[in-house]
């Protein structure tokens, strides 16, 4: 039973949920993936979402098969490598590229005095929010960097809660990546998955895009699966 007036947190992922910075993490790891000779396919891309940095590599090297060619130190140079492609693309970046309905629905949330943090696997994600100048709706986000591990572990979501003071059944979670849907499961959060249906079929709740996302469709997606 899923009680709409239990909710007092929401917890957003920030790649693929608020902006579209995970089309620059895949065209970044893309290019990574053609120098290394591994085949890239849209499942390694799919896969790819909501993975921390090194994680990503390993996938990436696990794919091609080539897990053993590469000392640490090869592989801390390869994902600096990814890393500065990335920054590079954030360079054009400005408040243009929110996903729609975004910063109304946080503008909603602060009305009704909902807590919001940030869970994202992302080390870029301060820089990423004061380009979209969305920081002031984010005084809690979790550090990736203090976790020990990552999505679809729920750790983040769980610390997450624990930082706004909430239990986590009183936290909604919103991911678009499958990995992060299950970390959100895992944490005995609410998960509202937001893309391709089949992809985040774990959701609790769906939603194929950003602009429905509101206080009242989401009552009332939590009243038909109550
Ligand atoms: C996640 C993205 O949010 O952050 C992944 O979905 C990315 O694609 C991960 O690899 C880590 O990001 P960063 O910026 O720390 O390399
Ligand atoms: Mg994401």
């Amino acid at each position: 039973m899923v009680d709409f007036q239990k909710i007092k947190g929401f917890i957003f992922d920030l790649d693929g949920v608020i902006t579209l910075t995970s089309k620059y993490h895949s065209r970044a790891w893309r290019e990574l993936a053609d120098e290394l000779g591994v085949p890239w396919t849209a499942t390694l891309a799919e896969r790819l979402k909501g993975i921390s940095r090194m994680d990503s590599l390993e996938m990436i090297l696990d794919a091609g098969g080539k897990t053993n060619g590469y000392s640490d130190a090869d592989k801390e140079r390869l994902a600096a490598k990814k890393n500065s492609n990335y920054l590079a693309c954030l360079e054009q970046m400005t408040d243009a590229d929110i996903l729609p309905g975004i910063t109304d629905f946080l503008e909603e949330l602060m009305a009704h005095d909902y807590k919001i943090s940030l869970a994202s696997a992302s080390k870029n994600s301060p820089k990423v929010l004061e380009k979209l100048n969305l920081a002031k709706y984010f005084a809690n986000i979790v550090d990736p960097a203090k976790l020990s591990k990552g999505k679809p572990d729920p750790e983040i979501f769980l610390r997450a809660a624990e930082q706004l003071s909430l239990k986590p059944d009183a936290c909604i979670g919103i991911e678009d990546a499958s990995a992060g849907i299950q970390a959100i499961n895992a944490a005995g959060e609410l998960s509202i998955g937001i893309g391709d249906a089949e992809t985040l079929r774990e959701a609790a709740i769906h939603f194929t895009a950003t602009k429905e996302l509101t206080l009242a469709a989401i009552k009332r997606a939590m009243q038909s699966i109550a």
